[in-house]
């Protein structure tokens, strides 16, 4: 069973003096939601499922219809589930402290339901549609056929960041900025192994912010982090939360 980590008094007093936070999530986060995450070794998606046909252009274009059924297949999952406390914490979070910068890595809108404002989705979201071709937004026509693009005729595709894509420009322009301008970094549920998400860290550190991990268990290079709490976030995060309440 997992034990969940305490709080260093420490870390609860940087954030109640923290004027600007800025928090990572990964697919950590949503997982007590009953959403899978990509890299946990035995129900990790990425261990069922081939990443090269289903999270990239090129495996896109060479099976539309297989891509298309297993992002059908993760939107009803996503859309039959409902954010669990770790999400609300962070929402109720953002209107505890003066400013609060949520990036996140998970296409789930899950934040947003919770009542996160000020989400960066750093890798899209899974309920868009974008045309394939010209990169902009389609309306689901919610035909069980491949969508197209009503403008140009090219496939549509799931708005979500694909391996060896770019990270949406106004998302990696704001990530940046905020991380280098925020005192406290927390990065929460993430394997940390892709980038340039996982690189945010280091702009954080390098900006003198307070950095912390919080994680079932602590990743490979969690000794970058001045706090590592190993722990459901759906724990750790609302007793963080009760923490600075009182
Ligand atoms: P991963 O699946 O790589 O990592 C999830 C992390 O969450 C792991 O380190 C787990 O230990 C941790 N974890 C699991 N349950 C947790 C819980 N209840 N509380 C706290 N931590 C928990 O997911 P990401 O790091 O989000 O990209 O993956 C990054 C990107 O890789 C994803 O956005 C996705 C994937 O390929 C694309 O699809 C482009």
């Amino acid at each position: 069973m997992t034990r969940d980590a305490a709080i260093p008094d420490a870390l609860i007093e940087a954030l109640r003096d923290a004027q600007h936070v800025c928090v990572l999530t990964g697919a950590g986060v949503s997982a007590e939601s009953g959403v899978p995450t990509f890299r946990d070794a035995q129900q990790g998606l990425w261990a069922e499922y081939d990443p090269h046909k289903l999270a990239t252009p090129e495996g896109f274009l060479s099976d539309p219809s297989l891509t298309w059924e297993w992002y059908r297949w993760r939107r009803q999952l996503v859309s039959e589930v409902e954010p669990n406390p770790g999400h609300v914490a962070l929402a109720k979070f953002e209107r505890l402290v003066p400013k609060l910068t949520l990036v996140t890595q998970n296409v789930d809108g899950l934040h947003q339901r919770a009542g996160s404002t000020s989400v960066i989705e750093f890798h899209g979201n899974i309920f868009v549609d974008r045309c394939f071709a010209e990169g902009s937004i389609v309306e689901d026509s919610g035909s069980k056929e491949l969508p197209t693009c009503p403008r140009c005729g090219s496939l549509a595709r799931p708005g979500v960041v694909w391996f060896g894509e770019a990270i949406p420009g106004d998302a990696m322009d704001s990530a940046f900025a905020e991380t280098a301008a925020c005192d406290i970094f927390l990065s929460i549920g993430t394997s940390s192994q892709v980038y340039p998400a996982a690189g945010l860290v280091e702009i954080a550190r390098s900006a003198g912010a307070v950095t912390a991990e919080i994680n079932v268990e602590p990743t490979e290079d969690a000794s970058i982090f001045d706090y590592v709490l190993a722990g459901r976030s759906g724990v750790i995060l609302p007793k963080l939360l009760d923490s600075l309440s009182v």
